[in-house]
């Protein structure tokens, strides 16, 4: 058995996400966590909100609340979506918690320590009225490119361009409105990372099984050479810049920056989940400390690819920086974007679904079967109704909900409900069998290599084949002239429902669950990872009791995805 530490991107606290974030990172880790935990191997599953910073604080100003009552309100409303969806993380944080806030002071005051902190003066614009020095994004003004009047100080909506507060035209404070600002002078603390060049370097290049998109990105990083950042932030919401409960001098209205105390959640979730549950010996540093056990832990992280930068040399710099024996990353999953229609998701301009509609719409299996059938692995994709609707009809409602609905319905027709006992399995089982036993290892394997598309094509192919069989077998014909040929063949495909839902439960939990208590199984049991369909179909004795499902997945109409199209915005 071995210990597997699964981490997904921690998602912004601002708004439920919508399905391109959903499957960007938290579902593919999910699906992954489910099949390793099938396989009998020890997971644990972290994930968390991404709490501080200035996009956190504005939120809250627009919806009125105080940034604590805010952030507490989305963090439940993202744990409940997240539920709803079947994410089994095993423990769901907060980035704002005491646990994150004393190891992120921690590592500033180590990384210090060790020479890889140091103050740095520059340049800010300080508004008068606010009292305050204006982080980036709460710095307004004419964009010097395009002259859109109302330009952030970190980028223009209106042209795109990346800016400096400082390049703006008549600035004022997105706080007050007052132009009463100023440039002044400024500390922060900034990260040397360009210290740590060569080590991120060789960890980097040590690292042979990344997949290419993961080691493409931090490559690219690595050549352009690492670059000293701030590390600390002119906010009120984010973990106070403190060594061991001591404000630092002339830091006292900062705090550190939320690129840098959110990875270090991952270890904050982990001390949570341990805590959460304080009669059950939970021990977290035995899950990052290589000197308390972490040695023999497989940590696999999940992300879109505009995180891989933050996960291949920021974080590490944290990390190894510290020269602390932690737990480091042994592989990461990135994923490209999903589009909605080929443009951005977007909550303001009425574009794409999110968690909670979706859910409004159709039960989490669906999407999540389309959503990791076609994730944006190899390249971005576009996910559209349309493609949503043929997926799910052909796939789920044809295909496995077919197979499922007509074998259970005919036996309970024909042999009664329970499994039927004459008649012995013969050279079409034997075929089947060696067919699904390839492409059981196949499907395996992909999964195993998180190559979900792959997979997952294979396990449609999968329940396809069982379709084939009963195609050609046909009880329902044999049945008058071989009642016992009809019967074992009938008794196959049972099996085969037993089969296919452990096999499918990584993706469609909550489905396979079903097709479980279709013969009163226990999921825990009977989930247990198949590596060969030979026992399989002989898994249910004979005589077995069983009570045929309802339709395991309606399909989708025409006029739904009218509907539906008009709801979303697609076009
Ligand atoms: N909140 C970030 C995003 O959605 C991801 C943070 S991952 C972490 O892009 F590890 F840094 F927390
Ligand atoms: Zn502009």
């Amino acid at each position: 058995m071995a210990r597997i530490l699964i981490t997904s991107a921690l998602p912004y606290i601002n708004g439920i996400k919508h399905l391109g974030n959903l499957v960007g990172s938290m579902l593919p880790a999910d699906v992954y966590a489910r099949f390793e935990r099938a396989r009998g191997n020890e997971v644990l599953f972290i994930c968390a909100t991404d709490e501080h910073g200035t996009p956190a604080e504005l939120a809250a100003r627009a919806a009125g609340q105080t940034v604590e009552a805010y952030c507490a309100e989305q963090h439940e409303i993202q744990k409940r979506a997240g539920e709803a969806f079947g994410l089994s993380f095993d423990h769901f944080g907060r980035s704002s918690g005491p646990q994150n806030e004393k190891l992120t002071q921690h590592f500033a005051a180590v990384l210090e320590d060790r020479g890889l902190i140091e103050e740095r003066v520059t340049t800010q614009i300080f508004s008068i009225d606010d009292q305050r020095f204006l982080p980036d994004r709460y710095v307004e003004g004419e964009c010097p490119h395009c002259g859109y009047e109302k330009a952030r100080g970190d980028q223009c909506d209106n042209c795109g361009r990346l800016l400096d507060p400082m390049e703006l035209i008549n600035p004022y404070s997105a706080i007050s409105g007052s132009h009463k600002v100023e440039p002044r002078e400024t500390r922060h603390l900034y990260l040397l990372q360009s210290k740590l060049q060569d080590r991120i370097a060789d960890w980097v290049a040590s690292k042979t099984e990344w997949p290419a998109l993961t080691k493409s990105i931090a490559n690219k990083w690595i050549k352009e050479g690492l670059q000293d950042r701030s590390i600390t932030r002119d906010l009120y919401w984010g973990v106070p810049v403190e060594r061991d409960g001591v404000p630092r001098p002339g830091f006292e209205q900062k705090v550190f920056y939320v690129w840098f105390d959110a990875p270090i959640e991952y270890i904050g979730a982990t001390q949570e989940w341990a805590e959460a549950a304080p009669d059950q010996n939970r021990d977290w540093r035995s899950w990052w400390r290589l000197d308390e056990g972490a040695h023999d832990v497989r940590y696999v992280q999940f992300m879109g690819k505009d995180n891989v930068a933050f996960h291949t040399v920021s974080f590490p710099c944290t990390i190894l920086g510290s020269e602390e024996p932690w737990k480091t990353v042994d592989t990461l999953k990135s994923l490209n974007w999903l589009t909605w229609y080929g443009g951005k998701f977007s909550t303001s301009q009425n574009r794409g679904i999110f968690m909670d509609q979706a859910l409004e719409l159709l039960p989490a299996d669906y999407w999540r079967w389309q959503l990791m059938a076609n994730a944006p692995e190899s390249d971005d994709a576009s996910f559209t109704l349309e493609h949503f609707a043929a997926v799910v009809n052909k796939d789920l409602a044809d295909v496995l909900g077919n197979f499922v609905n007509r074998i259970t319905r005919f036996c309970a027709a024909r042999f009664g409900e329970a499994i039927p006992c004459e008649g012995n399995y013969g050279a079409a089982e034997e075929k089947l069998v060696v067919d699904l036993d390839a492409k059981i290892k196949s499907y395996t394997d992909n999964l195993a290599a998180m190559e979900f598309r792959k997979a997952f094509a294979e396990l449609r192919a999968i329940w396809v084949a069982g379709n084939e069989y009963l195609q050609v077998a046909a009880p329902w014909t044999k049945i008058k002239e071989d009642k016992p040929a009809a019967a074992a063949s009938v008794r196959a495909g049972l099996n085969l429902i037993v089969l296919f839902a452990a096999l499918s439960a990584p993706v469609i939990p909550f489905t396979a669950e079903k097709m479980f208590r279709v013969f009163g199984l226990d999921p825990k049991e009977a989930g247990r990872w198949p590596t060969s369909a030979r026992p399989a179909l002989e898994f249910l004795n004979p005589g077995h009791a069983f009570t045929p499902p309802d339709v395991l997945f309606k399909k989708i109409e025409d006029e739904q995805v009218e509907e539906w199209r008009e709801r979303f915005g697609a076009e």
